[in-house]
C-alpha cells in the first residue's frame, strides 16, 4: 500500500506539468468524447473504480449513459453498459474493436505476440483460433473426448460422497477448480495435473491459481506509461517467474511426448497436444513456442471462468430453496434421482440450463469481458472512441439493467423458460461469453461442462450451508480479480439423498 502511495506521489510531481500542458493542447482539438466525471489532475478518475470497477461503472453508467468515457491515470476508457451498444461495438463494427488494450503483465515471457487472448486479428491469430474453434474444441472432438470429462466428474461426486460420509463440507469453489484443471490437463496431455501425488505436477493448480491472483491485480503500470518499465507493484516481474515455471513444465511434457512419439514411431491423435504437435510438423503454422503459451492460455481461460461459474449457480440454489427443489425435481424425473448427469442428458434439462444462464447474467465471471482497444478514432453513436483508449464492455451492467430486465437483482430462472435469448454472442443482453470474432473459443467446452458440474452435484446429493447457516444468511459478495468470484468460498455439507 505504501508503494502504491509512494508512487502515486512521485507521479503527481512528474506528471502533473506534462498532463496541463496535454490539457493545454488538447482543449483546442480534442474530439467529441462521451460524456463521464470530470477527471482529477494526473490519477482522472481512478478513486471512482472502487475495489468492484464493474458494480462503480454501473453507478457511473446510470448518471453518464451507456457509452461514457472517463480518464483512469492516461488513459482514457470507454465504457459500454447497453445491449444496443455492445451490439455496436461487438458485432456492427467488431473489426475496429477487435484489438485488446494489452495489460503490462501480459508482457511477461512475450506472452502477448503469442497469445490467442494478446494477439491482434492477424493471420497468427486466425491459425491459432481455427486450432481451437475447428480442432480441439469442435463439436466432434468435444463429442470424442466425453467420457474423459464424465470420468473427471464421477471423481468430483465420489470426493464429495467422502465429505457426505464423514459428515465434512465440501469447499464448492476448490472441488469445481480442481475437477476443471483435470478436465483440461486430460483433454490436453491426458494426465490429472491437480493430482497432489504426480510430483511432476505438484506445484501446478498453485501455479495457475498464482497466475489469476496476480493477473487480477489492478496494476498502475498500465494506466502510467511512466510506470511500465518500472512495474512498481512487482507484477510483471512475479507473472516472469510464475509463466516461467508453467513453461518449463509444458516444455517437459511436450519432450516426454516427443520421445514417446518416436519410439512408438506413431502421431497417433490421442489428445490435444498430439494434435498441435501434427499440425507443427505438417504446416509449420504454429512452433512448439505458440503450443506453450496455447497451453497457457487453455488452462488460465478455462479453470478459473467454469469453476467460479458452479460455485455461484450452487451458492443461488442454496440460497433460494424453492428453485434447488424444481431443480431436483426436474432431475430426478429425467435422470433419476442420485445419478450424475451426462453432456447427452442437457437438452432434456430445460430448467437446468435457464439456472445457469441466471446465474451467468448475475454473475457473469468475466463482467467486464476482456479489454479491447481502437488503432484510429472511431465513431459510436455520435461520439469520438479516440485511438488507443480502453474499450470496456460491462456485461454486468448489461445483466443487471432494470429497463432489461425485470427485477433484474432477483434470481428467477424462470424467465429465461419463456425468453428466446442464449449466451452465444447473439443476444445482447447475455454475453457472459462476448460476442463477435473475439468471442470465447471455449463456449461450445463450458456449456457442456458447468451444467454436467452443477447437475451431477444437486441430483447426487441433498445439500446444507456449513454451520446451520440459514440460506438468508448466505454471503453473496464477490471479489473482482481476472474472473469474479465469490467473495466467501461456498462450504455446505452434502448429505445422501
Ligand atoms: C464459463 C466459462 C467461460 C467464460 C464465462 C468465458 C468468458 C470469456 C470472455 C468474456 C472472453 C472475451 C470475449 C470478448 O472479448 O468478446 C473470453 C475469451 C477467451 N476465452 Fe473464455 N470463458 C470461459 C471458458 C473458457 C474456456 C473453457 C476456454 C478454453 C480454451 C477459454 C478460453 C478463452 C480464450 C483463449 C479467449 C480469448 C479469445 C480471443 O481473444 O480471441 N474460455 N472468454
Amino acid at each position: 500500500m505504501e508503494l502504491l502511495i509512494l508512487s502515486l506521489y512521485i507521479l503527481f510531481t512528474i506528471t502533473l506539468v506534462r498532463a496541463l500542458l496535454s490539457l493545454l493542447r488538447s482543449s483546442k482539438t480534442s474530439p467529441k468524447l462521451p460524456p463521464g466525471p470530470v477527471p482529477l489532475p494526473v490519477i482522472g478518475s481512478f478513486l471512482k473504480l472502487g475495489d468492484k470497477p464493474h458494480k462503480s461503472l454501473a453507478e457511473l453508467a446510470k448518471i453518464y449513459g451507456p457509452i461514457m468515457s472517463l480518464k483512469l491515470g492516461q488513459k482514457i476508457t470507454v465504457v459500454i453498459s447497453s445491449p444496443a451498444l455492445a451490439k455496436e461495438i461487438l458485432q456492427k463494427q467488431d473489426l475496429a474493436f477487435s484489438i485488446r488494450s494489452i495489460p503490462n503483465a501480459a508482457h511477461a515471457h512475450g506472452h502477448h505476440i503469442y497469445s490467442t487472448v494478446w494477439l491482434p486479428v492477424s493471420d497468427q491469430w486466425r491459425s491459432l483460433r481455427k486450432v481451437l474453434n475447428s480442432i480441439i474444441f469442435s463439436g466432434k472432438r468435444l463429442g470424442a473426448s466425453q467420457n474423459l470429462r464424465q470420468q473427471k466428474v464421477k471423481e468430483l461426486i465420489e470426493y464429495a460422497g467422502k465429505c457426505c460420509q464423514e459428515g465434512v463440507a465440501v469447499d464448492i469453489g476448490s472441488a469445481v477448480f480442481k475437477t476443471s484443471l483435470n478436465l483440461v490437463s486430460n483433454t490436453i496431455f491426458s494426465i490429472d495435473m491437480a493430482d497432489p501425488t504426480q510430483d511432476s505436477v505438484k506445484q501446478f493448480r498453485h501455479l495457475i491459481w498464482q497466475i489469476m491472483v496476480e493477473v487480477g491485480k489492478p496494476n498502475l503500470a498500465d494506466y502510467f506509461s511512466i510506470l511500465a518499465k518500472m512495474d512498481p507493484q512487482g507484477i510483471r516481474r512475479r507473472l516472469t517467474n510464475l509463466f516461467g515455471e508453467t513453461f518449463e513444465l509444458f516444455g517437459r511434457l511436450i519432450d516426454e511426448r516427443l520421445e514417446l512419439r518416436r519410439l512408438r514411431k506413431s502421431r497417433a491423435e490421442n489428445d490435444v497436444i498430439d494434435i498441435l504437435l501434427n499440425i507443427s510438423e505438417e504446416t509449420g503454422e504454429i512452433n512448439r513456442t505458440h503450443i506453450e503459451h496455447l497451453c497457457l492460455d487453455i488452462f488460465g481461460g478455462a479453470t478459473d471462468t467454469t469453476s467460479s461459474s458452479v460455485e455461484w449457480a450452487m451458492a443461488e440454489l442454496l440460497r433460494t430453496p424453492e428453485t434447488l427443489k424444481k431443480a431436483k425435481a426436474e432431475l430426478e424425473q429425467n435422470i433419476g434421482k442420485g445419478k450424475p448427469i451426462e453432456e447427452s442428458d442437457i437438452p432434456q434439462l430445460p430448467y437446468l440450463q435457464a439456472i445457469v444462464k441466471e446465474s451467468m447474467r448475475l454473475h457473469p465471471p468475466a463482467p467486464l469481458l476482456i479489454p479491447r482497444t481502437v488503432e484510429t478514432d472511431v465513431e459510436v453513436y455520435g461520439y469520438t472512441v479516440p485511438q488507443g483508449a480502453q474499450v470496456l464492455v460491462n456485461a454486468w451492467a448489461i445483466g443487471h439493467d432494470p429497463s432489461v430486465w425485470e427485477n433484474p437483482t432477483s434470481f428467477m430462472p424462470e424467465r429465461f423458460l419463456e425468453l428466446d435469448v442464449d449466451v452465444r454472442g447473439r443476444d445482447f443482453e447475455l454475453i457472459p461469453f462476448g460476442a463477435g470474432r473475439r468471442i470465447c473459443p471455449g463456449l461450445s467446452l463450458a456449456i457442456r461442462i458447468v451444467p454436467v458440474m452443477l447437475g451431477s452435484l444437486i441430483n447426487s446429493f441433498d445439500w446444507k450451508l456449513e454451520g446451520g447457516m440459514k440460506p438468508e444468511e448466505l454471503d453473496m459478495d464477490d471479489k473482482f480479480g481476472i474472473t469474479v468470484q465469490k467473495a466467501q468460498s461456498l462450504r455446505v455439507v452434502p448429505f445422501p439423498v
